[in-house]
């Protein structure tokens, strides 16, 4: 047998359903902020990410999939979104469009060669988004928010934003040079990538996974004794717009974020989930004002954000939080002779273009164990295709729950569906029926009733 690559999942049945339903939220929220969907290619030339994530981050030097492709150019798979979307924004140059700044979301699979564990995978998703042409701090306050929006409106609890400043570029290199008088005299104390760090990037020490719990590592400077005044008062409007926002945060300098690009705000999402253990880190971002310059195109100021799908699908599977997926057909059309099975093709057809979800029978069954599977797949109606029936204009149509049949005329099929297939009734949305809470079940729902 062939099995899947390591690091990788298949995602089908319930959980594709629960999938589709969390991209359908953050498509829905994203259409509020006024984000338009991007979709960029899988592979872009490898030195995109050298140049656009930084030759010194673990990404890059570690985790690429890189190859050659038939032509003898070096491609990479995307291990994140930003650069490739940075690459798209200066190629179509959107830096002109009247309408500014540009706000792009993606929802796709990245690939980094990691260690797999639960909620890290080699093939991961991330739901992302850039916003690209301002350097307003109430952008940085509403990309933060936007993240945890997202959260919220999913039904996910125990939220923690942390967020950090690495200021500007003097900010940075006053804070690079405090790093190496640091780490410089306790050198042979560290891994041997970061006696190569310290002379490339310092900054990328305060990320080693080896040498994380050292003393020296802990007592290291922190970003924000380093902030320029400018820098400073920066961080203070981000701080206050996202308390007007009511957003929720904790200052937290060893935030420093594992790629090269960012500069002033950075800023990561944790799920306080028990089971999650040390990876509940949900979604990261910040800014990168450098970024569109380096790849190419004008100075241009942009800050962005992703989260992991995978990760937050594991949480709202540990909290169980409850979605509301439809897991039942409103018909399921039975027959028994040739001529009742063309009818019965005749009738799925226009039904679902009438927009009713319908089923028939594929295996030939018997009308026993035709029954067996509209029971199975929670058929609200049922209907047996009869000859007679049908030369007399006639349907019997049976409602499954309740097992009442009705004889109503073929031609008022469509308004009796219309008029009595309901939507379930049942609260989906995990809630205390008792409590005020934010509800997405849909029109039917009983607690949205009640608020
Ligand atoms: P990142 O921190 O590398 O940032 O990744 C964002 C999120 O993706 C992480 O917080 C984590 O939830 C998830 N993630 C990362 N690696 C894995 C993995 N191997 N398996 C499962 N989930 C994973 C970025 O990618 C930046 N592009 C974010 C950004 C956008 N900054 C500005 N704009």
């Amino acid at each position: 047998m062939i099995t899947k690559p390591k690091g990788t999942k298949d995602i089908y049945g319930m959980e594709a359903k629960r999938w589709q339903y969390v991209s359908k939220v953050i498509d829905e929220v994203m259409e509020k902020y006024n984000y338009n969907f991007i979709r960029v290619p899988v592979f872009e030339s490898s030195e995109l990410f050298h140049r656009g994530v930084g030759e010194t981050s673990d990404i890059v030097t570690k985790e690429t999939y890189d190859f050659t492709d038939r032509g003898g150019r070096k491609m990479t798979l995307r291990p994140e979104g930003t650069a490739g979307v940075v690459r798209s924004y200066i190629e179509n140059k959107m830096y002109g469009d009247v309408n500014q700044p540009v706000k792009l979301y993606y929802n796709c699979p990245m690939y980094r060669y990691e260690r797999p564990q639960a909620g890290r995978y080699r093939e991961l998703t991330q739901f992302g988004y850039e916003l690209i042409g301002s350097d307003d701090p109430i952008c940085d306050a509403e990309v933060i928010s936007l993240a945890v929006n997202i959260y919220k409106i999913l039904g996910l609890k125990g939220i923690k934003v942390n967020i950090n400043s690495l200021g500007d570029a003097e900010s940075r290199n006053n804070y690079r040079e405090a790093l190496i008088k640091h780490f410089k005299p306790h050198i042979n104390k560290l891994c041997e990538d970061c006696k190569e760090r310290l002379e490339k990037n310092p900054l990328r020490i305060l990320d080693c996974k080896v040498d994380c719990d050292k003393e020296v590592m802990k007592s290291a400077p922190k970003t924000i004794d380093y902030l320029n005044e400018a820098s400073k008062q920066r961080f203070e409007k981000v701080k206050e717009y996202l308390s007007l926002m009511g957003v929720e945060y904790l200052v937290d300098p060893t935030v420093v974020r594992g790629l090269d690009y960012y500069n002033h705000t950075v800023f990561e999402v944790e799920a306080e989930i028990e089971k999650f253990g040390a990876q509940n880190v949900i979604g990261g971002g910040g800014r990168y004002n450098g970024m569109v310059e380096q790849l190419g195109g004008p100075s241009t100021p942009a800050i962005g954000f992703a989260a992991g799908f995978d990760r937050l699908m594991l949480a709202l599977d540990y909290e169980n939080v409850k979605m509301p997926i439809n897991n039942s057909v409103d018909l399921f059309l039975l027959y028994v002779n040739e001529d009742e099975k063309k009818y019965a093709v005749y009738l799925t057809n226009d039904l679902r273009m009438n927009g009713f979800i319908v089923e028939t029978d594929y295996l030939n069954r018997s009308l026993k164990s035709g029954f067996k599977q509209a029971d199975r797949l929670n058929a609200k109606f049922t209907i047996v295709l009869n000859s007679d029936d049908l030369i007399n204009n006639e349907l019997k149509i049976k409602n499954n729950k309740t097992k009442e049949e009705d004889v109503i005329s073929l031609d008022a099929l469509i308004y009796y569906l219309d008029e009595n297939v309901i939507e379930d009734d049942d609260c989906n949305c995990n809630c205390d029926d008792s409590e005020e809470h934010e509800c997405h079940c849909g029109e039917n729902c009983k607690c949205k009733k009640e608020n």
